[in-house]
């Protein structure tokens, strides 16, 4: 596992747009698991830079994002799909039929979690996985539990997550209960994962995500397992 910090959050989301340009260049026609949340808003909108300045191409990038609110809409502003369109797909040229974000309005979300997982196969798995982490050390939304979640699936998200995402929405009470997310399993099977984390606050769950047992009280520690990961944290 790399583990690197930067002085702020600029140099990490320069260095962590660079190591997904490394891929896209390397690979032209590569998977990217794709994530959302405030950390990682700052790479995408470096990779949005260097497209303009015709130094990536996306026309044959496929794209898989991890997660996604149950009940809500494409076009719903705090709908994943919303936030990708506007973070990243609408500004670059991915083929908008080569992006792929769970539907959180699906009538049989069963079915959705296991087309979505057959998707990944089809694709031959995921080339770089981008990951935030919640404050509990969730990725996705896979949440401290028992177990790790192997694939796609829906999730109860839990207090603490409903809170920490209630900023984004008018009110508490408008965060959906429910989200379908990529499981461990689809992630660990990535063969690169970078994860960005900023702020203070995420301090204390990184050092338990290194350093700390794996367990999937905290599902960010599996990542110790992986043979290729790089976390990169800035404090401010
Ligand atoms: C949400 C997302 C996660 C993300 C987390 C942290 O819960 N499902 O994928 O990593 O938020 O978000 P932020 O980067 O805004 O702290």
């Amino acid at each position: 596992m790399k583990y690197i910090v930067t002085e702020n959050y600029e140099q990490l989301s320069a260095l962590a747009a660079d190591i997904i340009a490394a891929q896209v260049i390397m690979k032209p026609n590569c998977v990217l698991g794709l994530a959302t949340g405030s950390s990682p808003v700052g790479t995408y909108r470096e990779l949005v830079k260097k497209y303009e300045a015709g130094r990536l191409d996306f026309s044959a990038v496929r794209s898989v994002n991890l997660d996604e609110y149950v009940g809500l809409k494409g076009d719903h502003p705090q709908s994943y799909r919303f936030f990708m369109q506007d973070n990243l797909f609408n500004h670059v040229n991915i083929k908008p039929e080569n992006t792929f974000v769970p539907c959180g309005i699906a009538a049989n979300l069963g079915a959705e979690c296991a087309a979505y997982d057959a998707r990944v196969e089809a694709f031959g798995g995921i080339d770089l996985q981008l990951l935030g982490i919640g404050v509990d050390g969730h990725v996705g939304f896979n949440e401290p539990d028992e177990v790790f979640a192997k694939g796609t699936h829906v999730v109860d998200l839990l207090e603490s997550t409903i809170q920490a995402n209630a900023r984004f929405f008018a009110s508490e009470n408008d965060v959906p209960r429910q989200a379908l997310s990529m499981g461990i399993a689809t992630i660990m099977k990535a063969k690169k994962i970078l994860l960005v984390a900023n702020g203070e606050q995420k301090r204390e769950v990184i050092e338990q995500a290194v350093n700390g047992p794996i367990t999937p009280k905290l599902p960010a520690s599996v990542l110790q397992l992986h043979p290729d990961v790089t976390i990169i944290f800035s404090k401010k």
